[in-house]
């Protein structure tokens, strides 16, 4: 049975204050009750060391949001793996539709990316979907296969099961138009289907696929009771401690 993962992707919202605020809330609710259920925040850069002090004896894990196939070098405004790992980080978002659409990343850069973050020992929460225009023109499974491919291009099978697969369409991602769980549901088992291809059954079966895009809590539960949705990468609702917690407390059934 593969656990239910709920992770919290804050994207450019929390300064140094809010994220003080935003963890010690939500702190406070897991202290009353913690489901069955894996947590990860992933705060930007600028609170990472923060965010891990606060977390230190809760059952939240941290993550980033990005970050260089490099290991070092100059390359402003970056930051690496090794970097990410000092300050005790145990995943890593990579391959966000944002960052495939503002800052212009190929399949190739995040492949590149991905086997770094597992060099390093970080777990990558691998993002990937068809825009709308995809989707209309029927090419939905097209994309997100290609993207699947390029993005595991050279990973071992023993290294795969590090990977968290987030199929997050970009239609979906803050528009408040969320997939039904019907329409999620059959990208996932499609996507499990190819990495059982790429791989064996028996790693599709444990590598867990979240879907992300306009979750919220009215929405979680049936989203996440489908056979092949292990939970959520969550945007907008976990930027308050209580929209997230009823995400998390939905994973658990
Ligand atoms: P929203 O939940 O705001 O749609 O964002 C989803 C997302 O992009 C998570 O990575």
């Amino acid at each position: 049975m593969r656990k239910k993962f709920v992770a919290g992707n804050w994207k450019m919202y929390k300064d140094k204050t809010e994220t003080v605020q935003l963890i010690s809330e939500l702190i406070e609710k897991l202290n009353s009750y913690t489901p069955e259920v894996e947590i990860a925040i992933c705060p930007p850069f600028t609170s990472i060391e923060l965010a891990g002090e606060l977390i230190k004896n809760s059952p939240i894990k941290l993550g980033a949001q990005n970050m260089h196939s490099e290991i070092e070098g100059a390359f402003t405004g970056e930051v690496s793996a090794k970097m990410l790992k000092s300050f005790n980080v145990e995943y890593v978002i990579l391959g966000h539709s944002e960052r495939r659409t503002y800052f212009k990343e190929t399949d190739e850069f995040i492949n590149q990316k991905i086997k770094r973050a597992i060099e390093f020992d970080l777990k990558p929460i691998f993002c990937l979907g068809e825009t709308l225009e995809e989707r209309e023109n029927g090419k939905t499974f097209d994309v997100v296969e290609n993207q699947l491919r390029l993005g595991l291009n050279g990973v071992s099978r023993l290294d795969v099961e590090k990977i968290v697969i987030a199929y997050e369409p970009v239609w979906a991602i803050g528009t408040g138009r969320t997939a039904t769980p019907e329409q999620a549901q059959e990208v996932h088992s499609f996507l499990r289907e190819k990495l059982s291809k790429l791989f064996d059954s028996e790693i599709a079966s444990k590598i867990k696929i979240l879907y992300g895009g306009s979750v919220k809590p009215e929405n979680a539960r049936d989203l996440f009771k489908q056979p092949d949705i292990d939970g959520g990468l969550i945007g907008g609702a976990c930027l308050k401690a209580d929209s997230f917690y009823q995400i998390i407390l939905a994973a658990q059934f």
